[in-house]
């Protein structure tokens, strides 16, 4: 996609602005992701001069993001490369980040100053969200409201930004435009929550099934919870934060299985993305269908 490179290129130009050779250099060690979100806001607003320059902002702030999120969740492996925080340290990923995310605010305020508010005030939302996950992290999470809760702010409410601000670029309905990024963007996290348990390593480019071992009773967990009698509730919470041996993975496997929580996680995920798409109906954007098609039916 030739318009992706031109947000990459616009993404270079902002770090060259910032005349410090390190953060070139850091750079152009981040691996790039999908771009769902430029995606979405060219596929609303089409290809200008200022959509790009969003996509941009919106992807610095997303990779500052994930660059203090491997530091919060040890991660030493982003996209399928060390992360930051494992070629070189904390300091430097957190640093980093701030460089980002300090510069693409800066470009934000050159912006029209709804598209300002509403970006800023999602990355206000989706720091709550990650606090919300370190939190939930601590103990067994049997809240479906809670997880639903974490899940907007930390991953839906940014798309949603995205999607509403490229509304608002191109005078497109703002409130449906913002329905259809919220509910994508749920749909989103909850497969990236299936696809820690269905896929393996090379696939997702990050150790497979690590959510349970950190703590994350992401949708699969929570189904499959609800679904056991007392005694195998007690054996799941027993498991939670523990390096699990073959036969604990086989055991959590089958009862994902026998439970069908793994197919209605999938199911419930697939709503969201029907939602997504029948708040749409009416702007006739095949594509923001297809942006969605495969985001469920992605394998990482
Ligand atoms: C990934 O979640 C994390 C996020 C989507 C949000 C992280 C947000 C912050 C660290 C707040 C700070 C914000 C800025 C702009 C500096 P995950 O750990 O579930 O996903 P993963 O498996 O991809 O790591
Ligand atoms: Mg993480």
């Amino acid at each position: 996609m030739i318009e992706l490179e031109q947000v990459k290129e616009q993404i270079k130009n902002y770090v060259i602005e910032i005349a410090d050779s390190r953060s070139l250099e850091l750079l152009d060690l981040l691996a790039t992701g999908k771009m769902l979100r430029s995606k979405l806001v060219l596929k609303i607003a089409g290809v200008t001069d200022e959509s790009i320059k969003l996509c941009a902002v919106i992807e610095m702030i997303h990779a500052s993001s994930l660059l203090h999120d491997d530091v919060i969740d040890e991660a030493d492996t982003r996209r399928g490369s060390p992360s930051i925080n494992a070629l070189f340290d904390n300091k430097t990923a957190i640093m980093f980040g701030d460089i980002l995310y300090s510069k693409a605010f800066t470009q934000l305020t050159t912006m029209p100053s709804d598209i300002a508010y509403n970006i800023s005030n999602a990355v206000t939302l989706l720091s709550v969200g990650e606090m919300l996950d370190v939190d939930l992290s601590k103990d067994f999470n049997n809240s479906y409201d809670k997880y639903l809760d974490m899940i907007y702010k930390k991953t839906s409410s940014l798309i949603e930004a995205s999607a509403k601000s490229a509304a608002s670029l191109s005078g497109k309905n703002q409130d449906v435009f913002a329905l259809y990024g919220k509910n994508l963007g749920i749909a989103f996290q909850m497969i990236d929550d299936i696809l820690d348990i269905t896929q393996d390593s090379a696939t997702l480019g990050k150790p497979a099934m690590l959510d349970f071992v950190e703590g994350k009773v992401t949708i699969p967990y929570l189904l499959m919870w609800e679904r056991l009698d007392s005694s195998d509730k007690l054996k799941l919470e027993g498991l939670y934060k523990k390096p699990l041996d073959e036969d604990e993975l086989k055991w959590i496997k089958d009862n994902m299985n026998s439970t069908k929580a793994l197919q209605d996680s999938m199911i419930l995920a697939s709503k969201f993305g029907t939602e997504a798409i029948e708040v749409i109906k009416d702007e006739d954007n095949e594509e923001l269908k297809n942006i969605m098609k495969s985001m469920i039916e992605r394998s990482f």
